[in-house]
């Protein structure tokens, strides 16, 4: 028997360390390795992150008996919908439906709000899979996780005449917002905020922040932006934007150079070809499907959505 409440900042280490075991656990003995190999500190970043963006959005399941904690779950309500983020049980209640409970409190919040919920999930874990298309998610896009070691000296740049790429500033927020929204009707300018203030930061510091965006203008009209991280709990390009493949591949040409001599890992839709044929031709491979579900309206994607895990998106 367990009880579901809120996490509380006294619990982040104790969630923090779920998340590791719960994820690493599963992946070591379906795939063969752990997904998260900076130690449970490294997965404090979904604490750290999700608590900043939504403080009092994270679910636990918390056992009776002795008030350990055998599930979490973050969501994120936005303008247009509610995101999932990460969820985890712990190995030991498995199949208990942990999960299931958790995640009927948060589609209990979205119908209440009458907003879809929003979610990437693996495709090769028919355990999360399943949780949600059980629970009425409909997978909407096919992504191919690709992984690319990035050359000290960088990849190099196509033909960027008439485009202008920057990092983002704090003026940009509408238009990336406005163009979110043609691309794949959702609207979350918050996120955006908190991923650009990252940059800020940089120039005040002196030093690399986790988070870096990019935006690309032609005519001085905005047809796309592009978010990185760097950190131990995640090297991902991601969440991404942009009217249509050339312009995603120039914001992940630039994103990748910014993080020459990383490993990173980007999500691309499986149909946009050009994409993925040019990253085989960087060297990347692919290391895992994901699928974008939402449960509730949906409108398909006129451009290119690359997701990310933090917030997730899709
Ligand atoms: C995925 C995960 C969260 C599921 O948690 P769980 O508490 O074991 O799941 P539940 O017991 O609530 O089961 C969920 C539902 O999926 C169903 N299900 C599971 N596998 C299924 C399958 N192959 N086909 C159909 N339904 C399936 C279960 O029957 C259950 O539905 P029911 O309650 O109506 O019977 C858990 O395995 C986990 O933490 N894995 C590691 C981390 C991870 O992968 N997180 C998800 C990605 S972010």
């Amino acid at each position: 028997m367990f009880t579901i409440q809120s996490m509380q900042p006294t619990q982040h280490q104790e969630v923090a360390q779920l998340i590791h075991d719960s994820t690493n656990g599963w992946y070591l003995n379906q795939l063969g390795q752990e997904l998260f190999t900076g130690g449970p500190q490294s997965t404090m970043l979904f604490c750290d992150v999700y608590e900043t963006l939504d403080p009092g959005c994270c679910l636990i399941a918390v056992a009776d008996h002795d008030q350990m904690i055998l599930g979490s779950c973050f969501y994120h309500p936005r303008e247009t919908h509610i995101a999932l983020g990460i969820m985890n049980v712990h190995p030991s209640a498995f199949g208990q439906g942990v999960a299931r409970q958790l995640l009927q409190r948060v589609i209990d919040v979205a119908d209440e709000q009458q907003k879809a919920i929003r979610l990437v999930s693996s495709a090769m874990n028919l355990d999360s899979f399943s949780l949600y298309t059980k629970a009425g998610f409909v997978p909407r896009q096919m992504f191919q996780d690709m992984v690319l070691d990035v050359p000290l000296q960088g990849i190099g740049f196509g033909d960027l005449s008439g485009v202008e790429i920057r990092d983002a500033r704090e003026e940009d927020l509408p238009a990336m917002a406005d163009l979110e929204y043609r691309v794949a009707h959702i609207r979350r300018e918050k996120d955006y905020r908190f991923f650009v203030a990252a940059n800020a930061g940089m120039s005040r510091q002196q030093d690399r922040p986790h988070w870096h965006t990019s935006v690309l203008y032609r005519q001085g009209e905005m047809q796309g932006w592009m978010v990185s991280i760097v950190h131990a709990g995640s090297q991902m390009v991601g969440p991404a934007i942009a009217r249509d493949e050339s312009v995603a591949l120039s914001l992940l040409q630039h994103e990748l150079n910014y993080r020459a001599g990383n490993r990173m890992v980007f999500l691309v839709p499986v149909e946009c070809q050009k994409l993925v044929q040019t990253a085989y031709a960087w060297g990347a491979k692919n290391c895992e499907l994901h699928v974008a579900q939402v449960r509730g309206a949906f409108r398909p994607y006129q451009g290119v959505c690359m997701p990310t895990f933090m917030p997730e998106t899709g």
